[in-house]
C-alpha cells in the first residue's frame, strides 16, 4: 500500500498548487464528460457527483462514507444536497484543507475503516484512492487480491443489505505488459525512454507505492462474496480529456503559484524521483491511456444480502 508518505509526495507537497490550479475543493479524479467535450471541466466534474448521487443516493438523511476523499469535493457536494459526509484521507496537507472547509475528514486508512469506528453508513464511495491500495511489492509478494479481498469485506461490514459502493478506479488497460513479463526490478531502473515500460515506470515514481488492479474483472472478482457488479462504465476518454485540463490549468502562469513552485527548487535538485514525477515534461497517465495501457472504470457495487435473509424472502 502507498504510506503516508508516498501519499504526502504525491498529494501534499504539491496541495497548494493544486488548490490554485484547481480550486480550493479541486477535484481530483477523473470527470464526466460522457465524450461531450464541449462541456467545461466543472460542468463534468458536476455530472460525475450527479452520476455518484444517483447510482448510490445522496440526500437528507443519508450518512456517507468517501474513502481517499482528497481535497473534499465529494464531500462538499453531499453536505450541499442535505446528506452527512465522512471522509478519510492520508494526506496531511488535505486533512488540513478539508477541516478548514468544516468537512468531517479523517487522517486513517481507508482499508481500515471499521463500523466499530466510525459508525454504519448508508453508501460508500471511492474516487481514485483504490490505485493506492496495493503497492508493486505486494504485488510481487502475491498479496494484490487478498487486500482488495480484505477491502471489500470491511466495506460490507460498514453497509446494510443492498447498500451500495461506487467505487472509481485506474486499471491496467488491454495493452498493459503481460502480468507474467513485469519486471518491477527493471521498472524502478528506468526502463528505454519512449516504451510502454518507460511511462509505467514514470507513473511509479509520481505515485510510489502503488499498483493497479488488471481490469476491471479482477477488482469484480475481489468483491465476491460480498458484492455483485450493477455496472461498469469505461472513463478512459472522459480522463484523457480531465487531464488535459488540469495540465492547462496547472501550467498557467501566476506570481502565486511560480513562488510555491521556486519553494520545491530544493526538493527539484536533491531528488531524482522528484524531477522524474513532476517536471518530466510527459504527462504519463495520459499517454498511458492514449496507448491503452491503462483503462478507467466507474463500477458500481451492490452488497450481498446474507444468505439467511435471502432463504427468509424466498
Ligand atoms: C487521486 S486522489 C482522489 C481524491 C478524491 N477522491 C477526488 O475525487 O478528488 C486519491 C486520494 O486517495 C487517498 N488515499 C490513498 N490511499 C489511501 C489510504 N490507504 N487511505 C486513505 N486515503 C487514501 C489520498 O490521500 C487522496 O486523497
Amino acid at each position: 500500500m502507498a504510506d503516508r508518505n508516498d501519499i504526502d509526495f504525491t498529494y501534499s507537497l504539491t496541495d497548494r498548487v493544486i488548490r490554485l490550479s484547481l480550486g480550493e475543493l479541486a477535484d481530483f479524479s477523473g470527470a464526466k464528460y460522457d465524450g461531450d467535450f464541449s462541456l467545461s471541466l466543472e460542468q463534468a466534474q458536476r455530472r460525475k457527483h450527479d452520476y455518484v448521487a444517483e447510482q448510490i443516493g445522496i440526500g437528507p438523511g443519508r450518512r456517507l462514507l468517501d474513502l481517499g476523499c482528497g481535497w473534499g469535493p465529494l464531500l462538499a457536494y453531499i453536505r450541499e444536497r442535505g446528506g452527512v459526509g465522512v471522509g478519510v484521507t492520508l494526506s496531511s496537507a488535505q486533512l488540513e484543507a478539508c477541516r478548514r472547509h468544516g468537512l468531517d475528514v479523517h487522517l486513517h486508512d481507508a482499508r481500515e475503516v471499521t463500523r466499530e469506528r466510525f459508525g454504519a453508513f448508508d453508501a460508500v464511495a471511492s474516487l481514485g484512492a483504490f490505485e493506492h491500495f496495493c503497492s508493486p511489492e505486494d504485488f510481487e509478494a502475491g498479496r494484490q487480491e487478498q487486500i482488495y479481498s480484505d477491502l471489500f469485506a470491511n466495506v460490507a461490514g460498514l453497509l446494510p443489505d443492498a447498500g451500495r459502493f461506487y467505487l472509481q478506479t485506474m486499471v491496467f488497460g488491454r495493452n498493459m505488459i503481460p502480468r507474467d513479463q513485469i519486471d518491477t526490478e527493471a521498472l524502478r531502473a528506468l526502463p528505454p525512454k519512449g516504451s510502454d515500460a518507460w511511462l509505467i515506470a514514470l507513473l511509479g515514481r509520481q505515485f510510489p507505492g502503488s499498483w493497479l488492479p488488471f481490469g476491471k474483472e479482477q477488482v469484480a472478482a475481489c468483491a465476491q462474496p460480498h458484492f455483485r457488479l450493477v455496472s461498469a462504465v469505461s472513463g478512459r476518454l472522459d480522463y484523457i480529456e480531465t487531464i488535459s485540463q488540469w495540465n492547462a490549468r496547472i501550467g498557467a502562469r501566476s506570481f502565486k503559484k511560480s513562488l510555491l513552485k521556486l519553494r520545491l527548487l530544493p526538493r527539484w535538485l536533491t531528488s531524482a524521483d522528484f524531477r522524474l514525477a513532476f517536471t518530466s515534461g510527459v504527462s504519463a497517465n495520459q499517454l498511458c491511456f492514449q496507448r491503452e495501457l491503462l483503462d478507467h472504470y466507474r463500477l458500481v457495487f451492490e452488497k450481498c444480502g446474507s444468505p439467511e435473509a435471502s432463504a427468509g424472502v424466498a
